[in-house]
């Protein structure tokens, strides 16, 4: 089947910035997506592009952009296969020619591919998480349905919050749990706790990007305090149902070569030894990014130090790129990966640095971003590649609560597993 039209919009997403979705139409279907967009962004992402014509959305437009390429778009999938995922996400590449996207646009470029899988998947008759789970077969992604263990970002920080917190994201795992719609039961009666215990002591409850609390805390112990006695509350065992995840996102905080943390400098060891101190006091089974993306030596030390009892896992370090795993693989740096599809712009790419990860034994963790839309893509790409893992915020905000919504469907309509810890290979 070939591609007979295709439409580009400007858009909002979660934070009111316009952003890409894609209509493609063939024969008696059609197809939407939306694309992400993130805060704290690795440097080696694929590059969105935007209008930069500061008398529309302080320059963040998209007219001109889909002006100047929805043609050529056109031209390149309208002479393949629907089917053949590959073959246009390789002639999207070739049109756009750089290395990190940036002639076309990763923006334009994602919106493309993931409206292609979904078109495809209904031509075929199929739920996009059964075709994406066929499609990934070509790249030895060879693995049974399951659904992901929520990473919940219950309390917001960083780039994503108003408030003086350093590290982004303090997120629950619920493990402990026969299947997925009781793990996210628990993480959301934990999320209402949280918010009674804020209230309770004076904090605002107001949220973050990905819709979890933002109070004026500066302590992170104070953070993970507050949240033990929700947890508490919710009459859930810390340490046995119920474990913590944190996103330090540390490129944030590395400052002229030092680690800015609770107003005092700090080297890479200094940084990892209040991580080690703060895994002895609570349940902490994953970091993300607790180093910058450009210290290696840091990344490989944590994961020789705690690696065999936390996960460590790469997003701005990997940026969902598979040369950029390749070299964490060969110097033991971290033992999990974000992966966020608009970090490396292709469904197919996508797959393919979830294949070598899997090879490797490399935790894949399917993210969203801080910027979102209703798009729940990710929730089938977490089914279909049998991720184990997925980090769509708190149980707040449409944009976060959609991709919960399509999991619990998928998990209504269908007898898949819910691995929880189990899942997580250390
Ligand atoms: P971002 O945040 O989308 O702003 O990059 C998410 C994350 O760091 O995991
Ligand atoms: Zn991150």
């Amino acid at each position: 089947m070939k591609i007979d039209q295709l439409k580009f919009y400007e858009v909002i997403d979660s934070r009111g910035n316009p952003t890409i979705a894609c209509k493609i139409f063939s024969g008696k279907f059609s197809s939407i997506s939306m694309v992400p967009s993130g805060a704290s962004t690795g440097s080696k992402e694929a590059q969105e592009i935007r209008d930069n014509n500061k008398k529309r959305f302080l320059g963040k437009g998209l007219k001109e952009v889909i002006k100047k390429t929805e043609h050529q778009i056109f031209d390149v999938i309208s002479q393949k296969n629907l089917s053949d995922q590959q073959e246009i996400d390789k002639g999207l590449i070739e049109l756009d020619g750089s290395k990190n996207k940036s002639n076309i646009g990763a923006n334009m470029i994602l919106a493309t591919s993931m409206a292609v899988s979904k078109l495809a998947s209904q031509s075929e008759n199929m739920e996009l998480f059964q075709y994406i789970h066929q499609i990934a077969k070509a790249y030895e992604i060879d693995c049974d349905y399951s659904l992901p263990l929520p990473m919940m970002n219950i309390l917001n920080g960083g780039a994503h919050a108003n408030n003086p917190l350093e590290f982004q994201e303090f997120m629950i795992q619920p493990a402990g749990f026969e299947n997925f719609d009781e793990s996210l039961r628990a993480g959301i009666e934990i999320f209402h706790n949280l918010k009674k215990e804020l209230q309770e002591n004076n904090f605002s409850t107001s949220v973050g990007d990905e819709g979890g609390f933002a109070p004026d805390i500066s302590d992170t112990k104070k953070a993970l305090d507050f949240i033990c006695s929700a947890v508490e509350k919710s009459g859930y065992k810390m340490g046995e149902e119920i474990f913590i995840a944190m996103d330090c996102a540390a490129s944030e905080i590395f400052i002229n070569g030092e680690y800015l943390f609770e107003g005092k400098n700090h080297d890479n060891s200094g940084l990892i030894q209040i991580y080690e101190e703060l895994i002895k006091r609570y349940p902490i089974k994953s970091i993300e990014d607790p180093l910058d993306e450009d210290d290696w030596d840091g990344w490989k030390a944590i994961t020789k130090q705690i690696g065999d009892e936390v996960s460590i896992v790469g997003d701005d370090l990997f940026v969902t790129n598979k040369k950029i795993l390749e070299k964490g693989i060969n110097n033991g740096s971290a033992n999990s990966i974000l992966i966020k599809v608009n970090q490396i712009g292709t469904v197919s790419e996508t797959l393919e640095t979830i294949s070598l990860a899997n090879q490797n034994n490399i935790n894949t963790v399917i993210s969203h971003r801080s910027g979102e839309t209703e798009d729940t893509f990710i929730s089938d790409l977490a089914v279909g590649i049998g991720a184990g893992q997925i980090k769509t915020g708190a149980p707040s905000r449409s944009d976060r609560t959609a991709k919960y919504n399509r999991l619990l469907m998928i998990s209504s309509d269908n007898n898949f597993s819910f691995e929880g810890m189990n899942g997580i290979k250390q």
